[in-house]
């Protein structure tokens, strides 16, 4: 497919005013560069942002930006072996970070690790998608050897440690509170939320290949891959013959060899479900607890489940035919609905606690997010379905530029420009460019995917 290439320059040049500089070099991008409105913290460089500029770049060549953020979040990451609950945990990546001058006039960099942030959220992504961006740095310049520093082996440790470090719960997802990733606000994804564990296994993937080879980590790690695929793959999964199973479901179960294991009660399962999930594709639901099944669909957590190797082969492919299927809800007329469907009336009153930036069909709470392109891109053409992501594509093309690249649309099918939408948002930006990248060029597919499935082992 030809995409626009006067678009595509326009979108680089965009891309390359965002760009942050420390001591001359580099370093990131800011969240957005939109001149119009208060930048409250869209000044800062986000990690989970750049994630997606780092992808832009890479496939464009651009590599010294993305070692020079790598190297420079590494140094911010969090070293302190105190027990202070005032400070970050051992490991912790910060949110994000901004240059700044301090009084002798000398450039600073000052990170955010959610002490700072709205609401006081702990990024609990940011440390996957730093090892997701060395991971693709790896892939595109072949080179290993910053990986395997001292330095680098020691950060790729320090977050599996906060990850694999025994809690309350003995389940082999991680329990994160509300607001721990991309959606950073209350918006009932606390607990065992799809986006962290879709994360988490590909974060996992990437640090067996990114440790040195025969060291001691790398077994602790197989064996929890194992465990989390096998928990996502049939706990998680939805499609119209486990609906039927949930529907007929027995309750207050005891023991070992239990059907409903989370003791689910039929009557929570909420009407539109019935009447929107086709006959035809499936996906993996948004959370699962005690009692509780969250069967909102989450884009981010579904795509990347396919390009990790999370999902089944056979899982994978439906995932795409529901895509296909619920084309209306979920890309609509601005690729792609973050959540499906929005949280209403009393719904969004007790879970968002009246955030009326998540109000119905905007923001977080159902509204579409156009960065998200870029896994679509990588989903689609990992399963042979690029002609689905060439049509999304194809929507964003013909509506970003006018619109100034915004951060976020909002109704029911994305058709208004968000409320709050900031302008020239970068991963709007980067995430545009390298869902064209991932669609023109196969071989960039290599940056991001995972293929060799790992063994799939049960908790039991
Ligand atoms: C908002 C989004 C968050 C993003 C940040 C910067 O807080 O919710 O996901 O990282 O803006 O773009």
């Amino acid at each position: 497919m030809v995409f626009s290439s006067s678009l595509r320059k326009e979108a680089r040049q965009a891309l390359e005013k965002a760009i942050i500089y420390y001591h001359g070099v580099p370093v990131g991008t800011v969240a957005a560069s939109d001149s119009q409105t208060d930048p409250v913290n869209y000044n800062h460089c986000f990690v989970r942002d750049f994630a997606v500029s780092a992808m832009a770049f890479l496939m464009n060549g651009e590599v010294e930006i993305v070692r020079n953020f790598l190297v420079e979040t590494l140094k911010l990451q969090s070293c302190d072996r105190e027990m202070d609950c005032f400070k970050p945990g051992q490991g912790l990546m910060p949110a994000s970070f901004i240059i700044e001058n301090n009084a002798a006039g000398e450039e600073i960099i000052k990170a955010d690790f959610g002490e700072l942030a709205i609401a006081r959220v702990t990024p609990v992504d940011s440390g996957f998608w730093w090892l997701l961006i060395l991971r693709a740095y790896v892939r595109a310049t072949g080179d290993l050897s910053l990986a395997r520093t001292a330095e680098f082996q020691k950060g790729i440790k320090l977050i599996i440690d906060l990850c694999l470090t025994n809690r309350f719960d003995m389940f082999p997802t991680l329990l994160v509170p509300d607001g721990s990733f991309m959606i950073d606000r209350r918006m009932g994804v606390h607990g065992y939320p799809l986006d962290i564990q879709a994360q988490f296994y590909a974060s996992l993937r990437a640090a067996t290949e990114l440790i040195e080879p025969g060291d001691d980590y790398i077994q602790i790690i197989e064996e929890r891959l194992g465990h989390l695929a096998y928990h996502i793959r049939n706990y998680y999964w939805l499609d119209y013959q486990r609906l039927n199973e949930i529907y007929r479901y027995k309750v207050e179960e005891f023991g070992k060899t239990v059907t409903n294991k989370f003791n689910v009660y039929p009557e929570s399962i909420p009407e539109w479900l019935n009447v929107w999930l086709p006959d035809k594709g499936g996906y993996f639901i948004g959370n699962i607890g005690a009692g509780w099944m969250d069967f909102r669909f989450f884009s981010q957590g579904n795509l990347i489940a396919i390009i990790s190797d999370l999902a089944s082969e056979e899982q994978s492919l439906q995932i795409m035919n529901l895509i296909e299927q619920k084309w209306e809800n979920l890309i609509g007329q601005m690729p792609l609905k973050v959540c499906f469907p929005a949280l209403e009336g009393r719904d969004w009153h007790i879970i968002t606690g009246c955030d009326a930036k998540n109000m119905s069909w905007s923001y977080h709470n159902g509204g579409n997010w156009p960065f998200l392109l870029w896994l679509l891109a990588a989903a689609a053409q990992k399963m042979g379905r690029k002609e689905l992501a060439e049509r999304a594509v194809s929507i964003a093309e013909s509506r970003l530029h006018g619109d100034k690249y915004p951060e976020y649309y909002d109704g029911l099918n994305g058709r208004l420009i968000g409320k709050e939408a900031r302008s020239l948002q970068t991963w709007t930006i980067a995430g545009f460019l390298a869902a064209q990248d991932l669609l023109n060029n196969k071989n960039n597919l290599d940056l991001i995917c995972f293929d060799e499935e790992p063994v799939v082992m049960s908790c039991s």
